[in-house]
C-alpha cells in the first residue's frame, strides 16, 4: 500500500485519496493517514456518505476561475495603535462583501493580536501550518483556518507569547507562496502591524498592493515619513504602495492635503472617525462592514476596497469618491 500511495502522490498533483479496505485495524488507518489518504472506507461504501465525500471533494477544490489570481494585500501601520487591524479585518470583509474570496492573515506577532479585535476563538493557528508542512492540502488548510460567520476565512498568528519566534520568515514565504499556487482565495490579506521586522518584510517583498495606513497628526505625519524612508530604501515604494489615513475627524489639525504634500504621496482615502460606530461593532465582535455596511465609516471602506481591487483609485488617486463623506473643516 506505501509504494502505491506514494506513486500517486508523486504522479498527481494534490491527489485526493480515498481508500478502502475489507478490513483495518488502527495502525492501518494511521499509517494511510500519514501517507496522506483524506477518507477509508472500511467493509461498505453506503451510497449517501460516498456522496457527501465527493461532494466535499467538489467543494474543497472549488477554486478561483481559470486565469484568475491571488492577490496579496499587505497593510502596514507607521505607528502602533492608529486601526492596522481594523482595516485589514474590516477591508477584507469588505472583499468579501464583494464576492471575493479572501483570507486575513494575522502576522502582526504581538499580544494585541487580531484574535481580540474580532469574536472568535480559533483552534488552529499558523504554527499548525508551519509544523505540518510536509502534508499540508486544501483540506487541511481549510480545516485550520477559522470561519467567521460573515464568510471571511481567517488565520491567526499563535496565542501563546512564546510561540511568537516559532515563526520565522522563511515559513511565511512558504505559506504565501502555497497559498497562491492552491489559488483558493482571490485576496490574501495581511495585517502586518507597524514594526519592520524580518517577517513583514518578507510579506512586504510578497504583496501585491502595499497599503500603509497613517494618522493626520503631527506625530503620525512624522513617522509616516520615516517608514516611507525605509520603505523607499528598500525600494518598496514602488506602484504597489498606497497612502491611506484613518481615524481623520474635522478637529484633526492637519488636513489630508497638507498630509500629501508633507509625505509627497497622494492618500487614496481619508477614513473618518467613528468612535460610537467602531465600538458597537467591537461588542457585536462582528467587522463594522458586515454588522452595519451603510454606516459612513463602513461605506468609505467598501468602496475602498472595491477601488483597491479594481485598480481604480491609480486612475484617480485624489479620492474624489470619498471627499464627498469628510467632515468639513471649518
Ligand atoms: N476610524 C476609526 N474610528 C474610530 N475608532 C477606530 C478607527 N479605526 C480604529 N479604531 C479603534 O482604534 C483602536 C485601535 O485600533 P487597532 O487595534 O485596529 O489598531 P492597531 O494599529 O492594529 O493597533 P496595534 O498597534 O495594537 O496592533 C481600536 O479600538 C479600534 O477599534
Ligand atoms: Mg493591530
Amino acid at each position: 500500500m506505501e509504494a502505491w500511495l506514494a506513486l500517486i502522490r508523486d504522479k498527481l498533483e494534490q491527489p485526493f485519496i480515498i481508500l478502502y479496505l475489507r478490513e483495518a485495524d488502527t495502525e492501518t488507518l494511521l499509517k494511510a493517514l500519514r501517507l496522506g489518504v483524506q477518507e477509508c472506507f472500511i467493509k461498505e461504501i453506503p451510497a449517501a456518505d460516498f456522496d457527501k465525500t465527493i461532494n466535499r471533494i467538489l467543494k474543497t477544490r472549488k477554486g478561483l476561475e481559470a486565469g484568475e489570481k491571488t492577490k496579496i494585500m499587505a497593510v502596514l501601520g507607521v505607528k502602533g495603535g492608529i486601526g492596522v487591524t481594523f482595516l485589514a479585518l474590516n477591508l477584507a470583509q469588505a472583499l468579501v462583501t464583494l464576492k471575493q474570496p479572501t483570507l486575513l492573515i494575522d502576522l502582526d506577532l504581538s499580544p494585541a493580536g487580531l484574535v481580540s479585535a474580532i469574536d472568535m476563538k480559533p483552534r488552529y493557528s499558523i504554527l499548525d501550518i508551519i509544523n505540518n508542512f510536509d502534508r499540508l492540502d486544501p483540506q487541511y488548510l481549510k480545516d485550520i483556518l477559522h470561519g467567521l460567520p460573515d464568510g471571511l476565512q481567517v488565520l491567526p498568528g499563535p496565542d501563546q507569547l512564546e510561540d511568537f519566534e516559532l515563526v520565522q520568515a522563511y515559513h511565511v514565504e512558504k505559506i504565501l507562496q502555497y497559498l497562491r499556487v492552491q489559488q483558493l482565495f482571490s485576496w490574501l490579506v495581511l495585517d502586518l502591524g507597524d514594526s519592520l521586522n524580518e517577517i513583514t518584510l518578507k510579506s512586504l517583498e510578497q504583496a501585491d498592493l502595499i497599503l500603509v495606513v497613517i494618522t493626520l497628526t503631527v506625530p503620525g505625519l512624522k513617522a509616516a515619513k520615516k517608514v516611507l524612508e525605509v520603505l523607499e530604501m528598500l525600494h518598496l515604494d514602488d506602484k504597489r504602495l498606497r497612502l491611506v489615513a484613518n481615524a481623520y475627524d474635522k478637529k484633526s489639525k492637519v488636513t489630508p492635503e497638507e498630509g500629501e504634500k508633507y509625505l509627497s504621496h497622494k492618500l487614496v482615502a481619508a477614513l473618518s472617525f467613528e468612535p460610537e460606530a467602531v465600538w458597537h461593532s467591537l461588542n457585536e465582535g462582528r467587522p463594522l462592514v458586515a454588522s452595519q455596511p451603510k454606516q459612513r465609516l463602513a461605506s468609505q471602506i467598501i468602496a475602498l476596497a472595491r477601488s483597491l481591487q479594481t485598480g481604480e483609485e491609480q486612475e484617480n488617486p485624489r479620492f474624489s469618491w470619498l471627499m464627498s463623506w469628510l467632515p468639513r473643516r471649518r
